[in-house]
């Protein structure tokens, strides 16, 4: 089946010069980033703060422009769509923002707001629209009768079902969902989840969920993809990305909660001393030649700080960005030292 969604080499740059006759630098947020998503399927999106998931997110909606790569939605260009076509392929997918205070507008009625996206998207305007924004209030388990009220009349977890109503409005295929339930409570976020869940199964919606509670993710998705500063290095299925993380910096996320996964609380504190050694994170701005992750990993060789890990299919649809993920980096280290780190990450031998 087609993916609802593809990105191929996605490379989003920012460029700064701190000074004039300073040489220009370049941050590259999202590096080379390959991600499929099939109809209906939901994708997670892990890694630490400033690993580049929000600009994932505001590259495919447009919000944050591409230095180069391709994002197709339905196998349709998004760089290169223009007014009316951009416009119909936009309203396929939509996005659900952190912040429930800051992505409504205070001045605007909840019904202007939700009938705006049609207006916005050249679709149903007058009773017509208005009555498509009753039956999306009511899908996400609100009243007809709030179309008339204002933001500030609801709570938080009130207003993250108006901004998911919001982008409901349009029929999307897909909607991204960037940290949509971290701000809120956890009985309050448990509800938004399970409402999340229900429109899911009834409206064959796709899902990117980007997220920092890993056992929140892993609920939500079919897969999930880790991404470390700018890359993704590891994606897989939820449940065996969470339970046998095959990347090192994947271990080292789940180390840090031990709850999650199935490792034991032994290994976990095992994991969790030896990948907390090197907590540093690098400069963005000056990233480590190689792998990036080769400062902080507790199975560094010698070829992770000159060679760049190629991405590995490990095992259908799963793939890692390591070497030790390849047999290449055996011979360049002691064997001991080679399988205890190969052990340690519970790893099958690549086939030979
Ligand atoms: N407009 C911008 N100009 C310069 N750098 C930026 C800009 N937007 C993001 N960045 C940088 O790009 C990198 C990725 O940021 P991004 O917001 O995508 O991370 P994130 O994974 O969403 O983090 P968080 O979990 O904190 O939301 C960071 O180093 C960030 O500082
Ligand atoms: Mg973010």
């Amino acid at each position: 089946m087609n993916p609802i969604l593809n990105l191929e080499r996605v490379t989003v740059e920012f460029v700064r010069q701190r000074a004039v006759g300073r040489p220009r630098q370049v941050l590259h947020a999202v590096n080379e980033v390959d991600l499929e998503i099939a109809p209906g399927e939901a994708v997670g999106l892990v890694g630490e703060s400033g690993s580049g998931k929000s600009t994932v997110a505001r590259a495919i909606t447009g919000l944050n422009p591409v230095t180069s790569g391709a994002i197709g939605v339905d196998g349709n260009s998004v760089l290169r769509a223009k007014g009316k076509d951009l416009r119909m392929l936009r309203r396929r997918f939509q996005m659900v923002f952190q912040d429930p205070y800051s992505s409504l507008d205070p001045s605007m009625s909840i019904g202007s707001t939700l009938t705006e996206s049609l207006t916005v998207h050249g679709l149903e305007r007058g009773p017509a629209a208005v009555e498509r924004a009753a039956d999306m209030l009511l899908a996400v388990g609100l009243r007809s009768a709030d179309l008339a009220k204002y933001p500030h009349e609801f709570s938080g977890g009130q207003r993250q079902r108006i901004a998911i109503a919001r982008a409901l409005m349009t029929d999307p295929d897909l909607i991204i969902l960037d940290e949509a339930v971290s701000a809120l409570d956890v009985s309050t976020r448990a509800q938004v989840l399970d409402l999340l869940q229900g429109l899911r199964r009834d409206r064959r919606l796709a899902y990117l969920f980007i997220g920092h509670d890993l056992a929140v993710v892993q609920r939500m998705s079919d897969r999930i993809a880790v991404m470390y500063l700018g890359r993704i290095v590891e994606v897989g299925p939820a449940d065996d990305v969470i339970r046998n993380p095959q990347h090192p910096y994947t271990a080292s996320l789940l180390a840090s909660v031990p709850q999650v996964g199935s490792r034991g609380a032994e290994r976990a504190a095992e994991l969790r001393r030896r990948l907390h050694v090197r907590a540093d994170p690098p400069d963005p701005w000056n990233p480590p030649s190689g792998c990036a992750f080769a400062t902080r990993c507790p199975f560094v060789m010698e070829m992770c700080r000159a060679e760049t890990p190629p991405a590995v299919e490990i095992a259908s649809e799963a793939v890692s960005r390591c070497h030790l993920a390849t047999d290449a980096g055996r011979g360049t280290e002691s064997e001991a030292r080679w399988d205890r780190a190969r052990e340690f990450l519970a790893m099958p031998s690549p086939a030979s």
